[in-house]
C-alpha cells in the first residue's frame, strides 16, 4: 500500500452491536462524544510550517527514546479527509484537536500563513459536512521556536502573543467553531518543560517552571478575552490534567509529600481560574516562588469565567517523601501507569464540591497498551476496552450524582507520537502502520462505535 491512498476505505467498519440497547447504563441525551489528537502529534506536514519546540527537542540527543521525530508523524496534513471519514465511521459527534501555532504563524506573530489557516478552515468544514462539532484548542504544546528563543514561557510576552495568536485563529474559524480551549495541560508545559526538561524545551530550572506557570495561566486569561470579543456566544474552556493521588504510607512525610503533589498537580492550576489565587499553603511550605511575576491585574484576568472545564485523566500515583520510591500496582497500562477508574470519579466530585464550574467534559481518557496486531495489521485490544468500559462507568456514576459532565472524549483517535516515548506507546483507536500510514480500526473502534450509536454503556 502507497502512503498516498486513502487510508480508510479498506478497513469499514461496523459498531459492536452487543453494546448497543442496554439501558442498564444510559447516557443522558445528547452526552457528548468523541475522540481527541492533537497537532504535533499526528500531523506531520513538516515543510509547510514553521519550527516548534518539539521539533528542535526531538534533535537532542537521547530527549526521545526512539529518536523519532513529528516530521511525518500520522500523515494527518495529508490524509485529513480519510481521519474524518474514520470519526464518522466512529459515530462521535465532537472531535478535539488542536492548532499548531507555528503552522499559523511561523514566526510566532506577524503575518499569517494561509495556506495554514486554510488546512484547519478545511478541516472544521469536513467536520461540520459530517454532522461533527470541531472542539478546538489553541495550544496543545508546540510553541514556535523563534518564541523559545526570546526565553519562552516564563517570558510576559509569550502570554501576550499567544492571546494575538487566538484572535488570528479565533477570527479566521470562529464563524463556525463554537468550542474553544485555550490551553492543554499548562502543568505538563511548566513542569516537564520549564523545570524537570523531560519534554520540550527541555529546560531544567524550576524558577522558569513557576513562571512559565503564571504566563501559561495568564495567556489562558487573555485569550479568553479574545474569544469572548471575537465569539460572543462559543464556549471557552481550558484543558486541565488531574490524577488521583495517594500516599504511600500514613507516616507524615509521606502524607506531606502526596499533598504537595496534590497542591501542585491538581490545584496550581484549577484555583486560580476558579478565582481563588494560587493555592496559598503550597506557596508557604517553601515553595521556590516568590511571586515576582504577577502583576496587578493578572488574577482578575486569569479567573475570567470560563464555559466548561476540560478534564484529562489517566492514572493514579502513588506518592512518598523518597522520590525514587517504586510501589507495585494491580493493573497497569503499557507504560506502567496505574489503572484506577475510581480516581476519574473522586476527581470529578471534588473538582465539582470545591469550583462548581458550569460544565465538565472529560477531554482526554485512554490507555497505551501492548497491542500485538494480527498478519492483517488487526488488534484485537480487549484490555483497553476494560479501560474505557471501566472509566467511562465511573463518568455514568458521577453524572447520576448531579455531577454536570456533558462528553466525553477517548484518547486517541490514532496511534501517535507520544512525546518523549516517540511511537513507543499507543494509545488509539485505530492502529497506525507507520510505514504506510494505513490505519486500521481495532476492536476498540467498533465497540466504540456500539456505544456512541448506542448512547449507553453495555455492563
Ligand atoms: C496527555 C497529553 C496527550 C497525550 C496523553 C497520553 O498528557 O495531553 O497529548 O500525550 O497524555
Amino acid at each position: 500500500m502507497t502512503a498516498g491512498r486513502a487510508p480508510v476505505d479498506a478497513n469499514a467498519f461496523a459498531p459492536v452491536e452487543s453494546a448497543a440497547g442496554d439501558a442498564r447504563r444510559r447516557f443522558p441525551d445528547g452526552f457528548v462524544w468523541g475522540t481527541a489528537t492533537s497537532s504535533f502529534q499526528i500531523e506531520g506536514g513538516r515543510a509547510s510550517r514553521g519550527e516548534s519546540i518539539w521539533d528542535r527537542f526531538c534533535e537532542q540527543p537521547g530527549a526521545i527514546v526512539d529518536g523519532s521525530n513529528g516530521d511525518v508523524a500520522c500523515g494527518h496534513h495529508e490524509h485529513r479527509r480519510g481521519d474524518v471519514r474514520l470519526l464518522r465511521e466512529l459515530g462521535v459527534a465532537a472531535y478535539r484537536f488542536s492548532v499548531s501555532w507555528p503552522r499559523v504563524l511561523p514566526n510566532g506573530r506577524g503575518e499569517a500563513a494561509q495556506a495554514g489557516l486554510d488546512f484547519y478552515s478545511h478541516l472544521v468544514d469536513d467536520l461540520l459536512d459530517s454532522g461533527i462539532e470541531p472542539h478546538v484548542t489553541l495550544y496543545h504544546w508546540d510553541l514556535p521556536q523563534v518564541l523559545e528563543d526570546e526565553g519562552g514561557w516564563p517570558e510576559r510576552a509569550t502570554a501576550e502573543a499567544f492571546a494575538d495568536y487566538v484572535d488570528v485563529v479565533v477570527s479566521h474559524l470562529g464563524d463556525r467553531v463554537r468550542r474553544w480551549t485555550t490551553l492543554n495541560e499548562p502543568f505538563c508545559s511548566a513542569r516537564f518543560g520549564y523545570v524537570t526538561g523531560t519534554m520540550a524545551p527541555g529546560r531544567t530550572s524550576p524558577a522558569l517552571g513557576y513562571a512559565a506557570s503564571h504566563h501559561l495561566l495568564l495567556g489562558h486569561g487573555l485569550a479568553v478575552e479574545r474569544i469572548r470579543d471575537r465569539c460572543p456566544d462559543a464556549d471557552a474552556s481550558i484543558v486541565l490534567n488531574f490524577g488521583a493521588i495517594r500516599a504511600a504510607s500514613d507516616r507524615p512525610e509521606d502524607v506531606a509529600a502526596a499533598e504537595l503533589d496534590h497542591t501542585l498537580l491538581n490545584r496550581w492550576y484549577v484555583e486560580p481560574i476558579a478565582g481563588h489565587g494560587y493555592p496559598i499553603d503550597a506557596l508557604v511550605r517553601g515553595v521556590p516562588w516568590d511571586g515576582a511575576e504577577i502583576r496587578d491585574g493578572d488574577l482578575d484576568v486569569i479567573a475570567a469565567p470560563i464555559d466548561v472545564l476540560g478534564v484529562n485523566y489517566y492514572s493514579r500515583a502513588t506518592v512518598g517523601a523518597d522520590p525514587d520510591l517504586h510501589v507495585p500496582v494491580e493493573r497497569a497500562t503499557a507504560m506502567g501507569w496505574e489503572i484506577y477508574p475510581a480516581g476519574l470519579a473522586q476527581t470529578l466530585r471534588w473538582l465539582h464540591d470545591e469550583f462548581a464550574f458550569p460544565r465538565y467534559l472529560i477531554t482526554e481518557n485512554g490507555a497505551a497498551m501492548a497491542d500485538e496486531p494480527d498478519e492483517r495489521g488487526f488488534v484485537d485490544d480487549q484490555d483497553r476496552i476494560e479501560y474505557l468500559h471501566d472509566h467511562l462507568a465511573a463518568v455514568h456514576g458521577v453524572i447520576a450524582e448531579g455531577v454536570p459532565v456533558e462528553g466525553y472524549f477517548v484518547w486517541s483517535l490514532l496511534d501517535n507520537f507520544e512525546w518523549a516515548y516517540g511511537y513507543t506507546c499507543r494509545f488509539g483507536l485505530v492502529r497506525v502502520d507507520y510505514d504506510t500510514l494505513e490505519r486500521i480500526p481495532k476492536a476498540s473502534a467498533s465497540w466504540y462505535a456500539g456505544v456512541t450509536r448506542s448512547n449507553a454503556l453495555a455492563g
